[in-house]
């Protein structure tokens, strides 16, 4: 009897038919809600367990996520030792060194550096996993550091054979960001272009004010093009578009993601067109700063 009264308040009174009740319909809605009853009970009964393997697959990935960060950190130490040590011997402090050395030496000097951006791109992007990237906007003229980007990468661009420009249009408004961030992103987005883009082919870096009060920067290049299936992928973290394993640049495949996830924290979008074989452009744009030093008006004529 309890069964049915929980049965009926479970809802078996719906399937009653109006009107005449016999035992058999009675019987049937009585049986229906029981089953009813028993369906839900088993259906919260995997919602827990589900509950609990989701709780139990983010402690693993934040675990992971921390174990990196050390990792990262603790490498960091002696790779700063080495690289001051290869400096040091470069610069000729511990004794003169052969044209021979100073090559081998420039080579270990390098690969610190690869090594080092590798293990800071690994940690901000934990930071940015674990919402813990900050960023110190401030009033920046990011022409002028796009301007630096490009400077800065022409030895990159020359040795492999690629023409690499800029060009910042005339009274750009000045945007609120972080420089050091922003850097970061530029820096990332044109390394990749310079590195998808075959020997002879061209890297163009472009500031122009707009869409409304922001600016928006483009990189572009006549490289390799990425297919329309990869497009949203490229930024998802470790993708990297199959190519030819002997021609693959390397890279962990994160720079993008933290590109992305950068300009979010700026309130902007990263995007992307491409067309494969012929070349790719992303996009961004960054919110105007405040109010703007204004124009020097003509004197009105009295
Ligand atoms: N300008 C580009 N032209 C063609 N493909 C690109 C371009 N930029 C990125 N990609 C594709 O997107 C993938 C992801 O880019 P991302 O910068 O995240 O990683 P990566 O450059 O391979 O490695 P990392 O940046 O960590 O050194 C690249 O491996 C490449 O396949
Ligand atoms: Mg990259």
């Amino acid at each position: 009897v309890v069964a049915a009264v929980a049965a009926m308040k479970a809802g078996a009174k719906d399937d009653l038919p109006k009107g005449d009740l016999t035992e058999g319909a009675l019987r049937r809605a009585v049986g229906n809600a029981m089953e009813m009853g028993m369906l839900e009970s088993r259906l919260a009964a995997q919602r827990r367990a589900l509950k609990a393997v989701n709780h139990d697959q983010s402690r693993k990935n934040r675990e992971l996520r921390s174990f990196y960060h050390v990792v990262s950190h603790e490498l960091k130490t002696p790779l700063t030792v080495i690289r001051e040590f290869t400096a040091i011997l470069l610069d000729g402090l511990s004794g003169p060194v052969t044209r021979d050395q100073c090559e081998r030496l420039g080579l270990v000097r390098d690969n610190c550096d690869r090594m080092t951006t590798m293990i800071d791109d690994l940690l901000d992007f934990s930071r940015l996993e674990d919402g813990k990237l900050a960023i110190h906007p401030e009033p920046l003229d990011v022409g002028g550091l796009a301007l630096g980007v490009v400077q800065g990468l022409e030895p990159v661009a020359e040795a492999r054979r690629l023409a690499l420009s800029g060009a910042v249009a005339p009274r750009v408004p000045v945007v609120r960001a972080d420089p050091a961030r922003i850097r970061q992103v530029l820096h990332n987005l044109v390394a990749n272009a310079l590195k998808f883009t075959p020997a002879g082919g061209r890297v163009h870096v472009t500031v122009v004010p707009g869409p409304g009060p922001a600016v928006a920067v483009t990189v572009e290049d006549t490289g390799v093009g990425i297919p329309p299936e990869a497009l949203e992928r490229v930024f998802e973290r470790f993708y990297q578009v199959a190519g030819d394993p002997a021609e693959h640049p390397g890279g962990l495949g994160l720079g993008l993601t933290l590109c992305r996830g950068l300009v979010a924290l700026h309130g902007g979008t990263l995007q992307v067109t491409s067309t494969p074989g012929r070349g790719s452009a992303f996009r961004f744009s960054l919110a105007i700063a405040g109010p703007q030093p204004r124009e020097p008006r003509p004197c009105p004529r009295s």
